[in-house]
């Protein structure tokens, strides 16, 4: 898919992130997720690599995406048991798949017929995998579009013809109006199917527009947003714009390839990653589970992101960012956990010598400064690009320092 229909992927069970990284060289951002399990620190490993990764199993609880998102889901021997359970992980591969997007499999069951040994299974087990999946797929939905050796690619359907037609006795059942399909913080899987909203005609792999025309253009899944519609999307699109220009003054480094790992970790509509496109970085967008679910957009536009909680550690190892930038996070939040704590966990994840641009009311930004002293970070206090009077930008940097072995033997 060279012409820009596929944009955002994801690979559950990513290994070290191999296939994402291929796929960013060819333009399409993968969030690449596994745990930390016997295969140990994988997604630290991407993360070291350069390449977009989170820490995430699938398991009991929905994946932290809204629904509807990815164009392209994958996955690579990754041995997840599919059709167990009521089809329970399949149904979430599902729910986060925009319509028409594809589901790429390889590895056991696919190719069973040459590739069975070596899996502790018989070539009759696979073959019965096989079938289920087949089965399983068809009562989602979900169409054959290609197979080819080793590898297997299904279509989500791209309308709800297919879903108006399932029996009302359908197993897997759809899922009944009380399950929104864009929650995703600590909400249960249900082994039911999200049936797409069909007022949402233009969210299709094939009626969105192709990137990059996409990145600017207002997604009709804003209108779920309070207050969302074209004047709020254009404003916010040119308001980053000038925004990135004056922090690059303020942080020379950034646009270089000095900082490639990027947090933008409270945005709204995925502005901050949109005016940093041309530059050698890749953003993983945070919106705040409790703030408005505008992560839809962030998809439709062509970007990555999660849903997050900033008083809980956030589904990565130790400084595996170069950058985090935050936008009035405690203005909005601070009264639901204490700021150093957000601020230890800023810590944690950033890299030695790694940056944070903070945008933040005057009221919090010399707390914030004296927080981050303690933690040997490096701080400037700076104008914000119009000169406000009561919002100022903090830049700083955490230093390279070791604990003092004084005292230890
Ligand atoms: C054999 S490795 C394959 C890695 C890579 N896809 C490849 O083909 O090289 C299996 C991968 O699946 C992941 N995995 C296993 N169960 C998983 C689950 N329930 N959710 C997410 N990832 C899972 C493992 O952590 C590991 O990354």
């Amino acid at each position: 898919m060279k012409d820009g229909t596929v944009r955002t992927a994801i690979d559950t069970g990513c290994g070290v992130a191999s296939w994402g990284g291929d796929l960013l060289d060819r333009g399409i951002l993968t969030v690449s997720l596994a745990p930390r399990d016997n295969h140990e620190a994988q997604v630290q490993f991407a993360l070291e690599r350069g390449i977009p990764a989170i820490l995430g199993v699938i398991s009991t609880q929905r994946l932290p995406f809204p629904s509807n998102s990815f164009d392209m889901a994958h996955c690579s021997r990754c041995l997840i048991p599919w059709t167990e359970f009521g089809g329970i992980y399949l149904l979430e591969i599902h729910r986060i798949l925009r319509p028409g997007g594809f589901w790429v499999l390889s590895g056991p069951p696919i190719n069973y017929q040459r590739r069975w040994r070596g899996w502790n299974t018989t070539m009759e087990e696979q073959r019965s995998d096989y079938k289920k999946l087949e089965e399983l797929l068809k009562s989602l939905c979900f169409k054959m579009y290609n197979k080819k050796g080793d590898i297997a690619v299904w279509q989500k359907s791209l309308d709800n013809n297919c879903y108006s037609k399932l029996a009302r006795d359908t197993y897997p059942p759809k899922c009944d109006d009380s399950l929104e399909p864009d929650s995703a913080w600590y909400t249960p899987l249900r082994a039911c199917i999200v049936v797409p909203d069909s007022k949402f005609k233009k969210s299709g792999l094939t009626s969105i527009p192709k990137w990059p025309e996409r990145l600017h253009t207002m997604p009709e899944r804003i209108s779920m947003v309070h207050r969302g519609s074209a004047s709020s999307f254009k404003h916010d699109d040119n308001m980053w714009k000038k925004r990135i220009e004056h922090y690059k003054k303020l942080l020379p480094d950034l646009g270089t390839d000095k900082i490639r790992n990027v947090m933008d970790m409270n945005t709204v509509y995925g502005g901050f990653a949109a005016a940093l496109i041309n530059d050698p970085v890749w953003v993983m967008n945070v919106v705040s589970s409790y703030a408005t679910n505008t992560l839809p957009v962030v998809y439709d536009r062509g970007l990555i992101g999660t849903f997050h909680d900033w008083c809980e550690a956030f589904s990565t190892y130790p400084r595996t960012y170069d950058l985090l930038h935050l936008d009035a996070l405690f203005t909005a939040e601070s009264h639901r956990c204490e700021m150093k704590y957000v601020l230890l966990e800023m810590d944690r994840i950033l890299r030695p010598n790694g940056h944070v641009i903070i945008r933040e009311h005057d009221y919090f930004v010399d707390g914030i400064a004296a927080i981050a002293k303690g933690m040997r970070w490096e701080c400037h206090k700076e104008k914000t690009e119009k000169g406000d009077e009561m919002v100022k930008v903090l830049i700083c940097q955490k230093k390279l320092w070791y604990a003092s072995n004084k005292g230890s033997r």
